[in-house]
């Protein structure tokens, strides 16, 4: 038997019929039709389906669609505004924090999250925030220079060089 739930996405309200059984994640894939959250694990470890509830990140894979009722989702989709991109965004882009990008929506959620509850984190606190998202492409260096451009955007300092690091 189906249940009517009802989210708020990226600031819209949305009504659905759901299994009991049905995922958060494909619930956002396949009834709201956004696919920009992807799916890259079946054990909860890679982090591509990570979305904001409620301003927490989380990874929606993990979770039931009815267990999101009622609640505020954000996707990869809702970051960018009227007045432009995200901080986030604008930081991966200048920074070229992605390859495939596959891992890329779920990180940069995860990101904002990490930058709101912790706005000037170390690179070490930036590595460990992110360590449950994996990227098969980058090497993660620039994803964390990604990371720490959002944050001095965010804050209103001086944005860091976007030059590369070369390592010897
Ligand atoms: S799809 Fe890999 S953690 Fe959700
Ligand atoms: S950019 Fe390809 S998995 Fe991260």
């Amino acid at each position: 038997m189906k249940t009517p739930i009802t989210l708020k996405i990226n600031g819209e309200e949305h009504s659905f019929e759901v299994e009991p059984r049905t995922l958060l994640v494909h619930l956002i894939r396949e009834q709201a039709n956004m696919t920009g959250t992807h799916i890259g694990c079946d054990t909860s470890s890679c982090g591509a389906c990570t979305l904001l509830i409620d301003g927490k990140s989380a990874k929606s894979c993990t979770i039931l669609a009815v267990q999101a009722n009622g609640k505020e989702i954000t996707t990869v989709e809702g970051l960018a505004t009227a007045e432009g991109v995200h901080p986030i965004q604008e930081g991966f882009k200048e920074n070229h924090g992605l390859h495939c990008g596959f891992c890329t929506p779920g990180m940069m959620l995860r990101a904002i999250e990490l930058l709101e509850k912790n706005p000037d984190p170390t690179e070490e606190e930036i590595r460990w925030g992110i360590s449950g998202n994996l990227c098969r492409c980058t090497g993660y260096n620039n994803i964390v220079k990604a990371i720490q451009y959002a944050g001095a955007k965010m804050r209103g300092d001086e944005l860091p060089s976007t030059e590369p690091v070369f390592v010897e």
